[in-house]
């Protein structure tokens, strides 16, 4: 958009609210910290730069927040603090200032564009954007003549008559770089919390404009309760984004989705399917109910599930199909290649057009190391095997039901590793008869 827009995250308060050892942030949505989709929106309006705000024992948020900066704010002297402490990260002298709380991860695109976009357009030098809360309890009151905003009032400091106003503020606002350095050390910390407070900006400045944006974007979390409110909510729109995008969803509340899952076109997904991180699944995959994914990759045509679980490395080919109680980890299985029931798949390299019987194990750990495989093209693993790690089993072999395999199998051989069956003729019958006396 514009390189002479700094964008602030605050995120250095303690969020003791939460529980938790964890800063209140780093705690996951979408498998994303909150605070990274406040980074991923801001990296989308294409700014000069990003800075978040941390204490000193947050560590990691800096590690995090990387490659962008972070300022340290030494004590949580409240959000002008914060502000104060992010400012002097920010060399530049002239340019538009956004402020975002890390708590805040709804907001979208386009609602800071039109944010901006007006305060651009308008002669003041200062902007906050409100929403109209169901229930205002806790928020900022904005105090409004026609378009502009007089003060905020914190909670702790509202009068009753004050405490009826349900245009809240929604903790982003914007202003103009040169002019907030000047007005921030004027703030002082004379309420109730006795803490420096953003929301006195207001009254120092020379003219406020605001806008207003729905309740629903600017939705924070302070609470597990709330974070579990969020979730709920980035779901339904991840969900909405696969469907728009051509994937059908058979009970869509039952799908959860990572912030970075990618669904192709023409995909049906089951019931019951939960994407971890990294996932991509291309055109007309079907993933039958129960499934569990995580950093795979899953080509056009294959079919997952009922019950797989595909762990991180896996990678299916075209055509390809895992079955029920099927476990795949690090391994390619080739195109048009089948494990179809009950095994387990590991640091393997599967070729085309194989059948893996039911049952299968790679036993590919030995309590120290784990161990490659190869099975080539066109093989043939009989039910309940076990192939012992590493091992090669060329293409066009044939492996025996119930084999223990320890050598590699060369080129369209016929592999045993299991003991004779051997019968005693007329056995059973003899035995019931010396029972029976
Ligand atoms: C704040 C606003 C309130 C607004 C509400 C919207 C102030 C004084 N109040 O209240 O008007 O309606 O957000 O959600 O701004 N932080 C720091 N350093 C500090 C204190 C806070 O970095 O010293 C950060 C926190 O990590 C958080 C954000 O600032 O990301 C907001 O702080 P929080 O304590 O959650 O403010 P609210 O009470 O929610
Ligand atoms: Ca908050």
């Amino acid at each position: 958009m514009t390189n002479n827009l700094h964008i602030l995250i605050l995120a250095a308060g303690q969020g003791t609210r939460m529980k938790s050892a964890r800063p209140k942030v780093m705690h996951e949505l979408a498998g994303l910290p909150m605070v990274g989709h406040v980074i991923k929106t801001a990296e989308s309006l294409k700014p000069h730069c990003i800075t978040v705000v941390v204490s000193p024992k947050q560590e990691e948020i800096a590690t995090f927040a990387k490659p962008h900066k972070t300022a340290v704010q030494k004590k949580q002297l409240g959000t002008a603090d914060a502000v104060k402490a992010g400012l002097a990260e920010i060399k530049a002298k002239t340019g538009k200032l956004l402020v975002l709380y890390g708590d805040g991860p709804l907001y979208t695109k386009q609602t800071l564009s039109k944010f901006l976009n007006t305060f651009e357009k308008s002669d003041a030098g200062l902007s906050f954007l409100g929403m109209h809360a169901k229930d205002p309890t806790g928020y900022g009151r904005m105090v409004t003549e026609g378009k502009e905003l007089t003060k905020i009032v914190e909670e702790k400091d509202a009068s009753t008559l004050v405490k009826k106003i349900d245009l809240c503020w929604t903790g982003v606002m914007c202003a103009d770089i040169k002019k907030v350095r000047d007005w921030l050390p004027k703030i002082k910390n004379n309420n109730a919390a006795k803490e420096y407070y953003l929301t006195s900006l207001p009254e120092i400045a020379d003219k406020t404009i605001y806008s207003v944006c729905s309740e629903e974007e600017s939705l924070g979390a302070n609470t597990r309760n709330e974070l579990a409110v969020l979730e709920a909510k980035i779901q339904e729109r991840l969900r909405s984004q696969a469907m728009t995008n051509g994937a059908t969803l058979i009970d869509p509340t039952s799908v959860t989705f990572s912030h970075d899952t990618k669904i192709g076109q023409d995909v049906v997904i089951e019931p019951n399917v939960f994407f971890g991180a990294g996932v991509v699944i291309d055109d007309n995959v079907h993933i039958k109910g129960f499934s569990h994914i995580e950093q795979a990759h899953v080509k056009s045509g294959a079919v997952v599930g009922p019950y797989a679980r595909l762990r991180p490395g896996t990678v299916l080919e075209q055509d390809s199909k895992i079955g029920n109680f099927v476990e795949v980890k690090n391994t390619t299985i080739g195109k048009g290649s089948k494990v179809n029931h009950l095994s387990y798949i590991g640091d393997t390299k599967v070729g085309s057009d194989s059948n893996i019987g039911a049952g299968t194990i790679t036993c590919n750990y030995d309590g120290f190391d784990k161990h490659k495989s190869t099975i080539g093209d066109g093989v043939f693993v009989g039910s309940n095997s076990t192939l012992i790690s590493p091992i090669t089993l060329s293409d066009g072999s044939y492996i025996a039901a119930g084999s223990v395999i320890t050598n590699d199998v060369s080129k369209d051989s016929l592999a045993f590793g299991r003991s004779r069956q051997a019968e005693k003729k007329g056995w059973a019958k003899t035995y019931r008869q010396s029972k029976k006396k």
